[in-house]
């Protein structure tokens, strides 16, 4: 197979098995050209493509707007803090009016889960989605996977794989589930009961609420934050005993019989889900997270604009 079954990239549900190891061959190409003296390929010349970002984001928007560069497409970039929204404009007048500027690709981030789904209907370009309220963020999920796949030197069938922090309301997570299922990982989540959601077991994945055995158990570790700007509830007693149960700590790794490989997709909260000592040690690959990232992206940005060829000319 050499194109992929999608022409958005909405969310990792709609994608097949197929199409994950489609992007990540076409990382591994990628990865090797950002790491040539010249970084630059023409492959998207003549491509358009509008970075919407109507929620903060730092890695994402940087790591697509690189990738993006990197294929030598003409990049606009929007960000809702100093845009008409502020006036009241309308999600589908604002896009409009990018488009009719002959926009090709739309990446966007919005606060509400659909958004992206909602842009794909109304709008003739390829849409990608960089995160949708507390459903999904594809891209960090393939990149997750991808990492992980290079740090366990192998495929990631059967790899053990902890998802360790604020569940609920995490799109990182849902993505990573549906992504890590698709390649045949078993998936666990741990935190507090309170931030796991009730449907975890019907999806297939194991529910663990200690830390130390999750730790255990893994292979792998994603640590997600706390995500306290979505939050409108206490769903645990203080940050101090959250620290004390679930902070992941060198003392905690030092006292495993296997120290999991351990990531994080950032924004960090150090001292809180994970000690910086943690974060900046030989078993954290956060940092190869964020390199194969424009990789990655590069590699959706592209195979996207393959199928967007296809179908004009089809
Ligand atoms: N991992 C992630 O989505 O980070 P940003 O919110 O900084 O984009």
């Amino acid at each position: 197979m050499s194109d992929l079954s999608v022409s958005h990239l909405l969310g990792i549900k709609n994608l097949t098995t197929e199409d994950i190891h489609l992007i990540f061959k076409t990382a591994e190409q990628f990865k090797e050209v950002i790491n040539r003296p010249i970084k630059k390929v023409p492959s998207l010349r003549d491509i358009t493509v509008a970075n919407l970002f109507f929620e903060n984001s730092t890695r994402t928007r940087l790591s697509f707007e690189i990738a993006e560069k990197r294929l030598s497409a003409d990049v606009v970039n929007f960000s809702a803090a100093q845009s008409s929204v502020k006036k009241g404009e309308t999600l589908i007048d604002t896009v409009n009016n990018i488009l009719a500027m002959k926009v090709d690709m739309v990446v966007m981030r919005h606060s509400h889960p659909g958004a992206a789904h909602f842009l794909s209907q109304h709008v003739d370009a390829s849409i990608i989605n960089a995160g949708d309220g507390a459903h999904e963020h594809p891209t960090q999920a393939l990149l997750d996977a991808f990492s992980m796949q290079s740090a366990l030197q192998s495929d990631i069938k059967g790899a053990k794989v902890a998802i360790i922090g604020d569940i609920l309301h995490s799109r990182v997570a849902l993505s990573n589930i549906f992504c890590l299922q698709k390649l045949g990982a078993e998936v666990m989540v741990c935190g507090p009961q309170t931030l796991i959601p009730k449907h975890m077991p019907e999806m297939g994945v194991l529910v663990e609420t200690n830390v130390d055995k999750a730790l255990a158990w893994a292979d792998v570790a994603n640590m997600l934050r706390v995500q306290h700007e979505r939050m409108n509830l206490p769903y645990f007693p203080t940050l101090r005993e959250y620290v004390t149960h679930y902070g992941v700590t060198m003392e905690r790794l030092e006292a495993l019989p296997k120290v999991p490989v351990i990531m994080h997709p950032g924004p960090i909260n150090r001292g809180v889900e994970i000690t910086s000592e943690v974060a900046d040690s030989k078993h954290s690959i956060i940092l190869q997270q964020v390199e194969n990232g424009v990789a990655i992206r590069m590699a959706v940005l592209y195979l996207l604009a393959a199928k967007r060829t296809m179908n004009f000319t089809a």
